[in-house]
């Protein structure tokens, strides 16, 4: 099983292990906001306590192997900002990554996502990280492609978002593979 550290510090962020008490940041600052929460997977929070329901499975996911998430949190302050995932797939990494819409376009994501690159590529389990991300999402792939990911193409009808009318679409894969 893998074991990544539960901290890593960046020029201006510090990403860590999440805490349960991170739920009313998380709600805050991204959770419950539609317009964050437009291209991800998972539903917009109507409260808090599904922040907190969130947060306790990403511990026990973290304690299994399955995922680790990461509060993405500014270096001094300690505030969440955002949240940065490694869901575990064999000798792959699926990355995701959120961020509050107050802190978006200062190089924050990508500021995290190569931190998650470069802890991935010294571990020795690891051989390709990848994520995906909806065509239309361009803020996210230009992401992608600043932290040194190449994209691989285009998945047809991939991936629902529940947000959007959950029809399947079309989403850009990245990668960034050792050697
Ligand atoms: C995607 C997201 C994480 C980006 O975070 P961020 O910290 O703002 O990203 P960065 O500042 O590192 O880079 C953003 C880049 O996208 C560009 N960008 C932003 N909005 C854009 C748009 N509508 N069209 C084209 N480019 C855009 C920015 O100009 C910047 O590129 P540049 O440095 O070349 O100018 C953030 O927008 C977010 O949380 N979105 C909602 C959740 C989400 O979509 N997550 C990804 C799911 S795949």
């Amino acid at each position: 099983m893998m074991h990544p550290p539960e901290q890593i510090a960046t020029g201006r962020l510090l990403l860590r292990k999440p805490l349960i008490e991170d739920a009313d940041a998380v709600f805050r600052e991204y959770a419950g906001d539609p317009e964050a929460t437009k291209y991800l997977t998972w539903k917009t929070d109507e409260e808090s306590s599904q922040a907190a329901d969130y947060l306790r499975k990403a511990l026990c996911d973290w304690q299994e192997g399955r995922i680790f998430s990461w509060a993405i949190c500014l270096q001094g302050s300690g505030r969440v900002i955002g949240m940065i995932d490694a869901r575990v797939d064999g000798y792959m990494l699926n990355i995701g990554y959120v961020l509050g819409r107050a802190h978006w376009n200062k190089g924050y994501a990508t500021e995290a996502l190569s931190a998650v690159l470069h802890w991935a590529d010294a571990e020795e389990d690891v051989g390709r990280v990848w994520a995906v991300c909806a065509v239309e999402n361009h803020a996210s792939a230009r992401v992608m492609e600043k932290a040194g990911m190449k994209r691989e193409g285009t998945l047809r009808h991939w991936m629902v978002f529940p947000n959007l009318g959950g029809v399947p679409m079309d989403c850009y894969c990245y990668a960034h593979v050792k050697g």
